[in-house]
């Protein structure tokens, strides 16, 4: 029985290459290269500061907010590919990143859950202010019970710290939390952790050679609707 639905943000409700136009406009020719590479090293970097200290008080020493990973990453991104540093570019591409696209179908989706009656969230590596952005931006403010950011345990996903975020969230036992990810690793890492899981295999990727299968998959988020359908 679920009874909580919690969503991974990027890449799952926001869509984390709808900044490839924009950075195509600005380095023609470069666009999905900088979109691919950019998150990429982002969630390298999240991993980094995290393994690196992962057994820390107060979470990693090495912690920076996802925000500045996510710049950090963008200037590595440029520099990789050669490409000039302009100011004015990053800040454009930054504020793009604190409104991206969401999926098309997710705000019908979080309506129908808000008419069944059933909590919903979101848990992210995101920092605060940028999730915050992203929702209100996407019109999902009053359809999510909780935004949940790993921020305040410094520590990114997939630590099993960050998804024990949501235990203290919503009395519910771990596997009554069905956990959405389009990241493999994401939905491996709240398995791991004892959720049940749905993969929202967007880009109908392979799924990971190690570790269990998510316990659901489909192609969007349509599927959790199902899922809770097929569960209840
Ligand atoms: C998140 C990233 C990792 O929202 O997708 O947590």
């Amino acid at each position: 029985m679920i009874k909580v639905v919690v969503f991974d943000a990027y890449g799952t409700l926001f869509d984390v290459h709808s900044i490839s136009a924009l950075a195509e406009s600005l380095y023609p020719g470069q666009g999905a290269a900088i979109s691919a590479l950019w998150r990429d090293k982002q969630i390298e970097y999240t991993r980094l500061v995290t393994q690196s200290d992962a057994q820390g008080v107060g979470g990693s020493r090495y912690y920076q907010s996802f925000w500045d990973l996510t710049q950090a990453a963008l200037r590595y991104t440029l520099a990789r590919q050669k490409l000039v540093h302009s100011k004015d570019h990053e800040d454009a591409l930054m504020a793009q990143y604190a409104r991206l696209t969401a999926f098309s179908e997710n705000l019908g989706v979080l309506q129908q859950l808000r008419a069944m009656g059933l909590p919903t969230a979101i848990l992210s590596n995101g920092s605060p202010d940028m999730l915050a952005s992203a929702v209100a931006s996407a019109g999902f403010t009053e359809l999510l019970s909780r935004v949940i950011s790993v921020d305040g345990i410094r520590l990114f996903k997939t630590a099993p710290q960050c998804y024990g975020l949501v235990l203290q969230a919503f009395e519910v036992q771990a596997d009554e939390v069905l956990f959405v990810s389009s990241n493999a690793w994401d939905a491996l890492g709240a398995s791991w952790f004892g959720f049940t899981t749905l993969w929202v295999n967007r880009q109908n990727l392979p799924a990971e050679t190690i570790g269990p299968l998510p316990s659901y998959t489909g192609p969007d988020l349509t599927r959790v609707l199902e899922v809770l359908a097929l569960t209840h």
